[in-house]
């Protein structure tokens, strides 16, 4: 049974890099990207979503678009931090030209539904933005949402601080309401939060083992996953959080994951906590937990293998 795969993705840098590295995985066919708003427009990450699948020469794999701003708000505009992690484009201002080919006319909704019923166990559902898409998913079918075989979101942060306030991680920040829904609807899924994606940086070291590829696609990402590394925190010498390739690792390789827990969660949805995640206390006496929160992985062995897998990736194409 070869497992399908649907990536949920605010195109910014590390779901560039965690794009290329679910393509490493064979066993997994990835049959669509959903895009949303997040680390960029909808618009643009889009467009770096076309234009990435193109470069790493899967133009075949359609690309479905989801939300465009939060649930509650009818616009969006990515704020300044995120122009100085993720670049002026999102893709560290590494410029791929304009997309060669349209998304998909349906959206990214009915995509996942579709999908969800078709393929049921056989599917894994992965998002790396706000949770926008799955939440509108579930609020349209419950149903066939309950048929995935595995749903692995990153986002949140359990044990340590956020990563866009002392509370809350960002893509839970930028959308706390759908994920509060997602929460709520007591659909199993896993958490790959900033309690374990802190813990897979990358630095300069890691990244020239791709600079003797010499592909148009390792030229590329060389030069994003530079831009990302040392702009990601204020001291370029912490490196880079592998936030998104981790959670495809957890999502693919589920025995990177050392240490978890089973959890209701809730969300703050406003105010100065607004993005946390927290036990629901509500529920805190209930059996059935919803969430598996990661808390530990092995970072080492993550880290060489996304490193090795990404060498072979890029090595494809002129
Ligand atoms: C998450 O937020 C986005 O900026 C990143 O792409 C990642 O999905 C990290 O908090
Ligand atoms: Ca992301």
């Amino acid at each position: 049974m070869t497992m399908k795969m649907i990536m949920d993705l605010d195109t910014g840098v590390d779901d560039a890099l965690a794009l290329a590295y679910a393509l490493s995985f064979e066993e997994v066919e990835l049959i669509s990207v959903t895009t949303s708003f997040g680390n960029v427009t909808l618009e643009n990450a889009t467009k770096n979503t076309i234009n990435l699948l193109d470069l790493l020469g899967h133009s075949h794999i359609p690309v479905f678009e989801g939300a465009s701003s939060p649930w509650g708000e009818t616009s969006y505009e990515p704020q300044p931090h995120l122009l100085r992690i993720h670049g002026e484009n999102g893709i560290g201002n590494v410029d791929l030209g304009e997309p060669q080919r349209q998304p998909s006319k349906q959206c990214a909704v009915d995509f996942i539904i579709e999908s969800a019923n078709k393929f049921g166990k056989e599917l894994i559902l992965y998002t790396a933005g706000p949770m926008n898409n799955l939440a509108d998913a579930i609020k349209k079918d419950k149903e066939a949402i309950e048929k995935i075989g595995k749903i692995v979101s990153m986002g949140g942060a359990l044990t340590v601080p956020g990563n866009v306030s002392p509370y809350a991680e960002a893509n839970i920040h930028r959308d706390p309401k759908s994920a509060q829904y997602v929460f709520d609807s007591d659909i199993p899924m896993t958490l790959v939060g900033l309690d374990v994606t802190l813990k897979t940086m990358i630095k300069g070291t890691d990244i020239s083992s791709w600079h003797p590829i010499g592909t148009t696609a390792s030229d590329a990402m060389v030069e994003l996953a530079n831009y990302y590394y040392t702009n990601e925190f204020d001291d370029a010498d912490i490196g880079g959080a592998m936030h998104d390739p981790l959670a495809v690792e957890v999502a693919l390789n589920p025995s990177i994951v050392t240490q978890s827990t089973k959890i209701n969660l809730k969300v703050e949805t406003k105010g100065e906590a607004k993005g946390r995640t927290i036990g629901n206390l509500d529920l805190l006496n209930r059996q059935f937990k919803s969430m598996t929160v990661c808390l530990d992985v092995d970072s080492v062995l993550f880290t060489q293998r996304f490193i090795e897998r990404m060498q072979h990736v890029l090595s494809h194409g002129d």
